[in-house]
This record gives structure tokens, C-alpha cells and sequence, in this order.
């Protein structure tokens, strides 16, 4: 079990409440620590569904996975967020196949840091590379560990929306930073996550409704993406910029993505993403 995050108020709201079970016989007192530790390693626990062989080999035919960062639809307004990236040590938070890494070392970055929890992605990643300046590790969001005040920008996208400790890993990307340093991530949006039954009602004219549902219940949702029950962690756009702001980050730009009209031309599907957004970007400085 990874340790514990002092910051996480999640983790706090607990410990609040063990305090409240008072006098009892030993055996529930054992029976009740270790529901509570049980408790706190499922809410810790990663699904890493990207080592799961079918899951590997659906996201593996996706274009952005195909094409790279082009085959991305959310990538030139990720690519706007960005600072100049000559000579900055960078980290790239559930970095995938590296595709931003390998691009961030073509635009001078001194040094580009991928970090996944998947051995898949990894590996898939380190064979498509052969720059020295990059470097890919495994780790797990969800307890990060980061040498301090090292990067000049983490980049993330779309893999923080798998982390139940959001909170923990803010505090830790934030200590990681130097003075000034860049946050640019993207997540799914919370309207596309939130719904218990996550797929587009018709009605009998063929129009087409999100059923958003459950908003502001925050937590795991389970969905059938490529493979059944992929676990996705969903919050709120309030709670995750009151996260950012309570680790101290400045929040820059917020953006609910939708496709141009120039994009809707060569992808006419994209444009379901006007009646119910599909990601959220941020960009925020330490
Ligand atoms: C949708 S993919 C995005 C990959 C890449 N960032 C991109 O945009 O193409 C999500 C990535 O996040 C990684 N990931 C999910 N949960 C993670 C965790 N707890 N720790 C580290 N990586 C995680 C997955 O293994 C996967 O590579």
C-alpha cells in the first residue's frame, strides 16, 4: 500500500471518522481497522486497464494512437496552452505510446520525463523512441513520487480522470514544479463521465440527449469502453480547480473543448462533441 497523502481531504474525512467509533470489544475494534485499511487500499487501488491484452489491442487501432498527437482531436488546443518549450526539463503524467515526449524533445526541451503505470504503454513507448534526452518510468499516479522543484512544466492528457487521488497528486506536481513552472492537462469532460448510463436517448424524432445524471455525485464510474468496466474517477469542474487552487496553483485557462468548423469539415462525427463535451483542458502555473 502506497503512503498516505496528508493532503488529501478524502483521507482526512476519515481518519475524522475512525474517531468516532468510541468503545468497543477488541474484535470489532480489529474488525472495524481492517475494513478501514481494506477501505483505503480500494480507494488506492489502479485498475492499469491499459495492460489488459483486449483493452491493449482496441485503444492500440485509435487514431490517436495510430496517428499520434495529430490523430488527436483536442491536440491544437492543447498544443495553444503550451509555453515555449526550449531548454525546459519536462514530465509527462500517463505519457502512453510518448508521443508528447518525442514531440517535446523536437521543439528543445532539455529533457522530457514520461511516467505510466502500464507496462504496455511503456514499452510500446520506449520502442518508438531513441532520443537519449527522453526517459520513461513506471509509476503509479496515484503515489507519485517527484524530486523537488525540477520541472519546469507537467503535462498531462487524458489520464488524471483515472486517479481517485487527485488531491495527493496536485500536491506532489505542484512541489515537483520550479517557481513559475507550467500545468497543462486535459481530462475527460465531468458531463461526459458523470452519467450512470453514459450513452447518447434518441427520442422518436431522432434527436439525440446526453442523460447527464448524478452530477455532482463524485467518485468511481464504471464504463464499457473497449472492454468492460473501465473505471474512470469522476469530479466535478469545481472540485478540480478547488484542487488545484488549494495546492497553490494559479489556474490560467480553462477550456471545455468543441471541435471548429474547419475540424467538423474532415470529421463530421466530432461534432456530437458541441451537444455534450468530451474533454476539459487547464492550464495552470505554480
Ligand atoms: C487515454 S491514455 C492517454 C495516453 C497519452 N497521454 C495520450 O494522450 O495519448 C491514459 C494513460 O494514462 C495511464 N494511466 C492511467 N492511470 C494511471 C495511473 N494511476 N498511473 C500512471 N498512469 C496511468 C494509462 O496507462 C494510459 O497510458
Amino acid at each position: 500500500m502506497g503512503k498516505l497523502t496528508a493532503t488529501s481531504p478524502i483521507y482526512d474525512r476519515e481518519l475524522v471518522d475512525v474517531g468516532k467509533v468510541g468503545y468497543c470489544s477488541r474484535q470489532k475494534r480489529v474488525r472495524f481497522a481492517l475494513s478501514y485499511i481494506l477501505a483505503i487500499v480500494d480507494k488506492t487501488m489502479t485498475q492499469n486497464v491499459y495492460d489488459r491484452s483486449d483493452f491493449f489491442e482496441g485503444y492500440s487501432k485509435l487514431s490517436r494512437s495510430t496517428e499520434g498527437l495529430d490523430g488527436a482531436a483536442e491536440w491544437p488546443s492543447m498544443r495553444a496552452l503550451l509555453p515555449n518549450l526550449h531548454d525546459l526539463n519536462i514530465v509527462d503524467l500517463g505519457c502512453g505510446f510518448g508521443w508528447f515526449c518525442r514531440w517535446a524533445v523536437e521543439q528543445g526541451v532539455a529533457s522530457a520525463l514520461g511516467i505510466d503505470v502500464s507496462e504496455n504503454m511503456l514499452a510500446r513507448a520506449r520502442n518508438a523512441t531513441s532520443n537519449p534526452r527522453i526517459d520513461y518510468v513506471q509509476q503509479d499516479l496515484e503515489r507519485l513520487d517527484l524530486p523537488l522543484a525540477s520541472f519546469d512544466l507537467a503535462y498531462s492528457s487524458l489520464a488524471l480522470h483515472y486517479v481517485a487521488n487527485l488531491a495527493g497528486l496536485l500536491f506532489t506536481l505542484r512541489r515537483s514544479l520550479r517557481p513559475g513552472g507550467y500545468l497543462v492537462m486535459s481530462i475527460e469532460h465531468p458531463i461526459y463521465m458523470a452519467p450512470t448510463r453514459a450513452d447518447w436517448l434518441f427520442d422518436e424524432r431522432g434527436r439525440r440527449t446526453w442523460p447527464v445524471d448524478s452530477y455532482l455525485v463524485e467518485g468511481p464510474r464504471t464504463t464499457d469502453w473497449l472492454v468492460q468496466g473501465v473505471i474512470k474517477q469522476h469530479r466535478t469542474i469545481g472540485t478540480t480547480l478547488n484542487h488545484l487552487i488549494r495546492c497553490g496553483f494559479v489556474v490560467a485557462h480553462v477550456e471545455e473543448w468543441g471541435p471548429t468548423d474547419e475540424q467538423i469539415a474532415t470529421h463530421p462525427d466530432w461534432e456530437e462533441a458541441r451537444d455534450r463535451p468530451m474533454f476539459l483542458l487547464i492550464a495552470a502555473q505554480r
